[in-house]
C-alpha cells in the first residue's frame, strides 16, 4: 500500500510556486527565523518587528515590536491595487441565489459592520461571541471584530444551548452576534432562540446583534426581540454613523485575534488563543504554498467558518492572498447529491478543499452524479480533519480530480493555526498520508522520552520548535496549556496523535491517543458527551467511546448506568440521544446506547474506556491490573 506513489505531473510541476520540497525545507531548517521573516515580509506591517522570535518555553512570541492588523492585509491592502475590483466572495444559497462581493464591496461591508459594533460600545480587547449561519455576514462579522481589535469567539452553528452558554461564560463576552436563523436542508435552524436561552444565564452579555436571514424569506416567523438588549443589524447599519470611515485598529503582533473553543481530555472545552501577527503569517504562507493559489483561481473550502478550518482557510487565508472564494450555504445533497459538482461546474471552481467524511458520504451516491457535470476546471484538491482512507483518496483522485489534480492532505489542529504536515504540489503523493512537515516546521514521531522511534513503529507525533501560528496559550489557563501540550514528552509540543514514519519520512497518522473522538471530522471530547448524558435525570453515569464508522470515520457509542427507578428501553435511548442533541450538538448524538449495571473503573475511579472499546471491537483487553474488580 505504501508503495503506491503519485508523482506530480509535468503540468503541476511547471505551475508550482515551489519546485523542490527538499531545497526549501533544507533552507528553512537551517534558519527557521529567517524563513518565517521572509514569508512575513510579503505582508504589510504598520511598524516592522525588532525581533523575529522570543522563545521562553513553552511560551513563544513572534515578530516582536511589530504593529499590524490581519484585516488590513485581508482587505485594505488590496484596495490600492487592481484587486479592488476583483471578486473576493461568491456566495450561493441553498435555494440558488447569489451574492457576490468585490474586495471593494467586502471592505465596505466589513467597515459598516465594524462601525455598528463600535456603536454598541465594542472596543479593542472585548470578547465577542459569533454564532452565525453560513451567510456572507458570518465572515463579515468576524472580520469586523478583528478590524476593531475585538477578540472573536466563534461558536459553530451546530452547537446547542449549553455548549453556547458555557463558551459565552468562559469568554465573558459583552456582545453576541447571531442571525434570526439559518437554512439547512430547507429547514430553519433557530439560532436566535438558542442565543436567547444561552444569554438568559450569561450576565456578561450586554447586547445581541441580530442579522436578518430567515425572516427575509419567511416573514411569518416571529423573532422575539428583547428591548434594550437585542438589535437588528440592518436597522443599525442604515444609520449615518455606520458609513463613516473605520480604519483598522493598529495591533501589536502579539495582541489576541481570537479564541476558538475545542475539545480535549477535560470535560470543559479549552479556549485556544491565537494572535494577529504570527497567525496571519502562518495562514498566508501555508495557503499560498500548499494550494499554489493564483489570481485567476476560484477556491472553495466546504467547511463551516465556525471551525478552525473555516477560520484559517475561509475567513483569513484566501483574503490574505487576494483570492476569489466560493461559499455555499446548505447541505451537499440538496436538492440532489450532485449539488457540489454542480457548483464546481457552474462557478468554475479550481481548488476544492474538503473532508474525508464528505468525500465518503458523496462516494456512496455513485459516480453518475459527478459524471453529469464538467469538473475540468478543477486543478487541485484538498482534504482535512482526519486520516483519509486510501479508498476514498483514490475515488476523489479518479472520479473528481480525473487523475489530473493532486490531493493536498493537510494535517493540522485548532492549536497549530495552520497546516503543519502537508504535501506541496511538487511532492509525490501516497494515498492516506499527509506526507512530510512543511518547510519551517520541525516534527517527528518519538517515544515518551523524546527519542525518535524506528521507522514503521507507532509513537507520539510531536512538534519540536515553535512556529508563528501556534496557539499562545489556553485562554485564562496557562497552567493547563503547559500541562496538556508540553508535559507528556520533555521539551516538545505533543499533538495528541499517534503516528509512524515510513522509509521516505512520510508521516502516517494513526489517530488520537487521548479522549478525543473525531465524528465526521468534528472534534468532540468523550467527557463533553458524557456530561451531556449525565445532565439527564435518568442517568447516573456514562462512558463514551468512538467506534469505526464507514462514512463518519467514527461514531459514538455510549454506555449508561441508570438511576434507580428508570426503565431501560428504546424510548429512553431515543430520549437520551435527543438530550445530547439539544444540550451539546446534533453531531455528538451517540449512534448506540447500551444500558449497563456498572462501568469498568480503575481503583482511583477513572473510567477505563479502553476496555469498553477493546471488548466492543473484539480485541484483546490488555493490561487490567489497575481495574477495580
Ligand atoms: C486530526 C482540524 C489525519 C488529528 C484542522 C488532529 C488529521 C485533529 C488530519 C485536529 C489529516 C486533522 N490527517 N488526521 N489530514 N487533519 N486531523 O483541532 O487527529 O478539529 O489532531 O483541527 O484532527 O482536529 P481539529
Amino acid at each position: 500500500m505504501e508503495q503506491d506513489l503519485y508523482p506530480p505531473s509535468a503540468e503541476t510541476l511547471e505551475g508550482a510556486r515551489i519546485k523542490s520540497y527538499d531545497e526549501v525545507s533544507k533552507r528553512a531548517a537551517a534558519d527557521p527565523e529567517d524563513y518565517w521573516a521572509r514569508e512575513a515580509s510579503e505582508l504589510e506591517w504598520f511598524e516592522p518587528w525588532t525581533q523575529v522570535l522570543d522563545w521562553q518555553p513553552p511560551f513563544a512570541q513572534w515578530f516582536l515590536g511589530a504593529r499590524c492588523n490581519i484585516v488590513h492585509n485581508c482587505l485594505d491592502r488590496h484596495l490600492k491595487t487592481w484587486r479592488r475590483n476583483k471578486l473576493a466572495l461568491i456566495w450561493e444559497s441553498e435555494t440558488g441565489e447569489h451574492r457576490n462581493f468585490s474586495y471593494f464591496a467586502l471592505h465596505r461591508e466589513v467597515t459598516r459592520f465594524a462601525n455598528v459594533l463600535k456603536s454598541l460600545g465594542a472596543r479593542k480587547g472585548d470578547r465577542i461571541t459569533v454564532y452565525m449561519p453560513r451567510i456572507p455576514e458570518q465572515l463579515i462579522a468576524i472580520l469586523a471584530c478583528a478590524r476593531i481589535g475585538a477578540i472573536h469567539s466563534v461558536i459553530f452553528g451546530g452547537f446547542s444551548v449549553d455548549a453556547l452558554h458555557e463558551r459565552i461564560m468562559d469568554a465573558e463576552s459583552r456582545l453576541v452576534i447571531t442571525a434570526d436563523g439559518g437554512f439547512m436542508n430547507e429547514k430553519v435552524v433557530p439560532l436566535k432562540e438558542m442565543v436567547d436561552q444561552a444569554v438568559r444565564k450569561s450576565p456578561s452579555v450586554e447586547a445581541v446583534l441580530v442579522v436578518r436571514r430567515v425572516t427575509q424569506q419567511r416573514p411569518d416567523l416571529k423573532i422575539p426581540m428583547e428591548q434594550g438588549r437585542d438589535f437588528w443589524y440592518d436597522e443599525l447599519a442604515a444609520l449615518p454613523i455606520a458609513t463613516r470611515p473605520c480604519p483598522c485598529e493598529p495591533m501589536d503582533s502579539e495582541d489576541p485575534l481570537f479564541i476558538l473553543y475545542t475539545s480535549g481530555t477535560t470535560g470543559r472545552p479549552k479556549g485556544i488563543l491565537h494572535v494577529h501577527g504570527g497567525y496571519m503569517v502562518g495562514a498566508y504562507s501555508t495557503f499560498k504554498n500548499v494550494f499554489d493559489i493564483r489570481d485567476e483561481d476560484r477556491y472553495w473550502c466546504t467547511a463551516d467558518a465556525g471551525w478552525v478550518t473555516g477560520h484559517t482557510y475561509i475567513v483569513y487565508a484566501p483574503f490574505l492572498t487576494g483570492a476569489t472564494q466560493v461559499m455555499y450555504e446548505g447541505a451537499p445533497s440538496f436538492p440532489y447529491p450532485d449539488r457540489w459538482w454542480s457548483i464546481i461546474s457552474r462557478l468554475g471552481v479550481n481548488i476544492l478543499y474538503s473532508t474525508p467524511t464528505a468525500i465518503r458520504g458523496l462516494m456512496r451516491y455513485g459516480e453518475a452524479w459527478p459524471d453529469r457535470h464538467d469538473l475540468s476546471s478543477l486543478r487541485l484538491l484538498g482534504s482535512v480533519g482526519e486520516p483519509i482512507n486510501p479508498e476514498a483518496w483514490r475515488w476523489f483522485h479518479r472520479v473528481i480530480g480525473k487523475e489530473r489534480c493532486p490531493i493536498m492532505d493537510t494535517w493540522w489542529q485548532t492549536e497549530t493555526g495552520s497546516f503543519m504536515i502537508s504535501p506541496l504540489p511538487c511532492v509525490a503523493l501516497k494515498p492516506g498520508t499527509a506526507t512530510r512537515p512543511l518547510p519551517g516546521i520541525d516534527m517527528d514521531v518519538v517515544d515518551e522520552h523524546g527519542n525518535p522511534v524506528p521507522q514503521g513503529q507507532d509513537g507520539y507525533l510531536v512538534i519540536r520548535k515553535p512556529w508563528p501560528s501556534m496557539l499562545r496559550t489556553l485562554y485564562k489557563n496557562p497552567d493547563l496549556y503547559k500541562q496538556v501540550y508540553w508535559s507528556k514528552v520533555p521539551g516538545v509540543y505533543t499533538t495528541g496523535d499517534s503516528a509512524r514514519k515510513d522509509e521516505d519520512g512520510y508521516i502516517w497518522v494513526v489517530g488520537r491517543m487521548d479522549d478525543v473522538i473525531k465524528v465526521s471530522g468534528y472534534r468532540l471530547g468523550t467527557a463533553e458527551v458524557e456530561s451531556a448524558l449525565v445532565s439527564h435525570p435518568a442517568v447516573a453515569e456514562a462512558a463514551c467511546i468512538g467506534l469505526p464508522h464507514e462514512v463518519k470515520g467514527n461514531s459514538i457509542k455510549a454506555f449508561v448506568v441508570l438511576r434507580e427507578g428508570h426503565e431501560a428501553g428504546p424510548e429512553l435511548e431515543d430520549e437520551l440521544r435527543d438530550h445530547v442533541g439539544t444540550h451539546l450538538s446534533k453531531i455528538a448524538r451517540p449512534d448506540a446506547i447500551e444500558i449497563v449495571d456498572k462501568l469498568p473503573k480503575t481503583r482511583s475511579g477513572k473510567i477505563m474506556r479502553r476496555l469498553l472499546k477493546a471488548k466492543e471491537l473484539g480485541q484483546p483487553i490488555g493490561d487490567t491490573s489497575t481495574l477495580e474488580d
